[in-house]
């Protein structure tokens, strides 16, 4: 059990400076901040002058752009990005605008193309965003198109398989301002995984107020109740440079709140199934799952050639990793796959978000390995890879026909009764815990970006 001033250490072995050792906590003060913060379109229009055009955004993922020519598109706000893959295999981004009379260029969420035509009126540029031809160039002056009007490039770059474009040209390089340290996502071979499911979906809140409510777990036993047979709800939290923060959610494990410590009920034996152990062979009590379901894993990781889980900890094997990139991304983090979480601030309304969450899946050729269960995936589901999905959308008003899952459903719900009540005037502002410190943390540098110390 933790208390504030003894946070949790899930592998107290660790060595300083391993991935899972519990890093010193970084002192965010505890001022409490004032909660216009999530809803006043002021604030709203510092972060698109300060904010947003001066950090790493995650676009995509490089497996959705395998070839030359493969594009994808993705809206931040009012802006759209268009990410190409070239023909010498680097990626490059532009703004998704023709420099003609600014129609989007690429209509679609992704595609192929040897040349991008614009739809206005066919002017077309290449894969490097250079114009290639402008129709009935004879009818503009000379001087008007001599600098050959191509797509606008802004910075791009990648890491371990993620995609980030920067609108800054001042802000320093991606591995210099990613937070985490060397191999932290390179070990998961986000790359080799698919996007086997995306989902985008409108909700009624802040970006913020989306992120606080899946950067911590002390909701778990009030909101999700559901997860406290198999999951811990007081997690690992670890602040990185940045704005960086993770947590560590042990998983296959009782929360200590259960009373019965012991048993191995039908949902410890679905997980270890889930690792394709029989849990009749179990001789143990449910407190020697989690180590019992890691070491199975491992067994089946070698059995199946899976060479990425020798570069992972016992607790990767089982837990969730779910790391937070500042500003506004969350990912899960399995050994199986990964869910890429991005809350993505609505162009004009500071109380909208557009929560986009990708489900990403190693897939493994074999009979006896399947997708697991928890990753909660539609039956029918493309698992090799081969197709990618269209992204489904939902409006806030459409919400009733998203299949999101009962645990996002609760949070649905939740999210948007926090942002009404951050807006009452009995409300003082929020007061974070030692478990909420992500939130704090990630705050705190958001207030460095809009004060100019950033
Ligand atoms: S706006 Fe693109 S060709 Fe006219
Ligand atoms: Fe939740």
């Amino acid at each position: 059990m933790l208390d504030y001033l003894n946070p949790i250490v899930l592998n107290p072995s660790a060595a300083a400076g391993a991935l899972d050792a519990k890093r010193p906590t970084v002192n965010n003060g505890l001022d409490v901040l004032d909660p216009s913060r999530y809803y006043s379109r002021e604030f709203m229009q510092k972060e698109w002058t300060h904010l947003w055009p001066r950090v790493w955004l995650l676009v995509g993922v490089t497996p959705d752009i395998p070839e030359a020519g493969d594009y994808l598109t993705f809206e931040h706000g009012h802006e759209s990005f268009l990410v190409v893959r070239q023909e010498d295999n680097s990626i490059k981004a532009f703004y998704n605008v023709c420099p003609h009379r600014a129609n989007r260029i690429a209509l679609n969420d992704s595609g192929s193309v040897d040349k991008f035509t614009c739809a206005f009126h066919g002017w077309k540029f290449g894969k490097d965003g250079k114009l290639d031809c402008i129709t009935d160039e004879e009818s503009f002056h000379p001087q008007l198109v001599a600098h050959r009007p191509s797509m606008t490039e802004l910075r791009c770059d990648q890491i371990g398989g993620l995609i980030f474009v920067n609108m800054d040209g001042k802000a320093p390089p991606l591995r210099e301002w990613i937070g985490l340290p060397p191999g932290y996502i390179e070990n998961y071979e986000i790359e080799k995984m698919h996007v086997v499911r995306h989902q985008t979906t409108e909700w009624m809140a802040n970006w913020k107020t989306g992120l606080d409510g899946f950067v911590e777990t002390y909701h778990l036993p009030h909101i999700h109740p559901q997860t406290q047979s198999v999951m811990e709800d007081q997690s690992q939290l670890d602040t990185y440079p940045n704005g960086f923060q993770r947590m560590i959610v042990p998983i296959c494990t009782k929360s200590h709140r259960v009373g019965d410590q012991t048993t191995v009920d039908a949902n410890l034996q679905f997980m270890m199934r889930e690792a394709g152990m029989d849990p009749a062979s179990y001789t143990g009590d449910a407190s020697g799952v989690r180590a019992a379901v890691q070491k199975a894993k491992r067994e089946r990781a070698a059995r199946l050639g899976l060479t990425h889980y020798d570069k992972l900890t016992d607790g990767q094997l089982t837990d969730s990793w779910a790391t937070g990139f500042f500003p506004n991304v969350q990912i899960g983090m399995h050994p199986e796959g990964v869910f890429v979480m991005r809350f993505v601030p609505h162009p004009t309304d500071p109380e909208r978000f557009y929560y986009d969450n990708m489900i990403m899946f190693r897939y493994v050729d074999d009979p006896n390995y399947f997708v697991p269960a928890w990753m909660g995936l539609p039956t029918n589901t493309d698992i090799t890879g081969m197709t990618r999905p269209k992204i489904e959308r939902h409006a806030a008003d459409d919400m009733s026909n998203a299949d999101l899952g009962e645990v996002l459903n609760q949070d649905v719900e939740l999210i948007a009764s926090v942002q009404k009540g951050s807006k009452s005037r009995g409300f003082r502002g929020p007061l974070w815990s030692e478990q909420e410190s992500r939130i704090r943390h990630y705050q705190r540098e958001v207030d460095r970006y809009l004060n100019g110390e950033k």
